[in-house]
């Protein structure tokens, strides 16, 4: 199928679904300027995100870590959503049930206006203590380091889930309730190769859901969807609810 008849297909499943979880990862917020986590302009010093998202490299070398967040704060301060994450944020009034599942952390859907959304990730602009676990908003560009805790002058660290972290109970929770009942299940601009969230698209497509993937490239989960429309994020998802 052409990418012109499986456009049609999507449109004609969303045109007659009543429920539609949208999983959002990278590739959505490339076309605002945020570097993608696998490409190579997400690398910074040399360093992969995996070798500094996690508790050990924080624990190890918390100045490292913060210095990496600041450079990534720095890149997402100056973005602005962009017409996919505007399209995403229609789609909350567009269905009677839609739940929005984002990786993503630099708050770009909710600036385009989203608010039916499960930041299963995190954000970069809040900040946990590490001793008394409030969590506070911090806009700070740059951050100053090391931040300390207003209340308690222990460590802050950013409030997002690191490899080997388990995401939030009611993220879990919220996000599978949704695949499970989902008419349609879009799935934009991620590798599928961070779980669990590459497993989500397997979960809404076994409980019956309509499984789309949109992406530059193919990827881990190309095979497992019903239909994939390749190209940018920016250019596709406006057209999904044209008619
Ligand atoms: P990746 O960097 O792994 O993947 C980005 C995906 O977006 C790739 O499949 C690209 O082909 C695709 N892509 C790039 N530009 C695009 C565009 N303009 N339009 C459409 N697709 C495009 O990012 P994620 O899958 O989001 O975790 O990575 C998952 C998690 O790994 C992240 O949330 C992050 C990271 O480590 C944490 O920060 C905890």
């Amino acid at each position: 199928m052409g990418t012109g008849s499986t456009l049609d297909v999507v449109r004609h499943k969303l045109s007659a679904a009543r429920s539609v979880t949208v999983l959002t990862g990278a590739g959505i917020s490339a076309d605002s300027g945020v570097p993608t986590f696998r490409g190579t302009d997400g690398l910074w010093r040399n360093f992969r995100a995996e070798d500094l998202a996690t508790p050990e490299a924080f624990a190890r070398d918390p100045r490292l870590v913060w210095q990496w967040y600041n450079w990534r704060r720095e890149l997402i301060a100056t973005t602005r959503p962009n017409p996919a994450h505007e399209a995403v944020a229609h789609m909350e009034q567009r269905f009677e049930r839609f739940w929005l599942i984002t990786q993503n952390v630099d708050g770009l859907h909710r600036d385009a206006g989203s608010r039916q959304l499960s930041e299963i990730h995190g954000n970069i602009w809040m900040v946990r203590c590490t001793v008394c676990r409030r969590v506070t908003e911090n806009r700070d560009v740059p951050i100053a380091i090391l931040p300390l805790c207003k209340l308690c002058s222990g460590l802050l660290r950013p409030h997002i889930v690191w490899f080997g972290e388990s995401l939030a109970e009611d993220d879990l929770q919220t996000s599978g309730a949704s695949l499970k009942t989902s008419d349609v299940c879009l799935i934009i601009g991620t590798s599928g190769l961070v779980y669990p969230a590459a497993g989500f698209g397997a979960i809404a497509k076994q409980a019956g859901a309509f499984v789309v993937e949109i992406n530059l490239d193919s990827t881990q989960q190309s095979s497992l969807v019903d239909v994939t429309l390749q190209g940018r994020a920016k250019d596709i998802v406006p057209l999904l609810l044209q008619t």
